[in-house]
């Protein structure tokens, strides 16, 4: 058995996907998404990133998320949303429910943007 096809599940498992097998997130039509994804749009909303990131994830006062998710890992973008760099305008949403609760969510959708998958930043629960 190869190392790698074990590795991966473990590693998502660690991170708390709820299924290590499943995709990230999955679209239909750019905008329809899994009931993850949705929670993961839910989050943003309620956290109001947009103030900052800008309603398409696009950047405002805050840099580009659609650019800034290719790059950045998924540890480093758990502890930079966890911790905020204060000293720097991004503030932390470690005492957020709504975010910390939904963070891999949070994490998928906003990856699903970055990676172009998911075309429009208001999406739809795909039922
Ligand atoms: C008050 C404004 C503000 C809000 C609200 C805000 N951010 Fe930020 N964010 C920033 C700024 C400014 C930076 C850039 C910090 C720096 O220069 O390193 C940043 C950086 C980031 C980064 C790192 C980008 C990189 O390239 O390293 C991520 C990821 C991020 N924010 C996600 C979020 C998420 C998710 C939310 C909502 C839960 C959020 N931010 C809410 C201002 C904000």
């Amino acid at each position: 058995m190869k190392v790698k096809s074990l590795l991966l599940p473990l590693l998502l498992c660690l991170a708390g996907a709820v299924h290590a097998d499943e995709p990230l997130y999955t679209v239909v039509d750019g905008y329809k998404v899994d009931a993850n994804t949705m929670k993961g749009f839910r989050a943003w909303r309620a956290a109001a990133c947009d103030r900052c990131h800008g309603a398409n994830q696009e950047g405002l006062v805050g840099p580009s998320l659609i650019i800034s998710m290719k790059t950045l890992s998924k540890q480093e973008f758990i502890t930079v949303v966890t911790n905020g760099r204060l000293d720097k305008g991004m503030q932390s949403f470690g005492n957020s429910p709504i975010v910390m609760d939904n963070i891999n969510q949070l994490y998928a959708y906003l990856k699903g943007r970055s990676d172009g998958a998911i075309t429009r930043a208001k999406v739809e629960e795909n039922k």
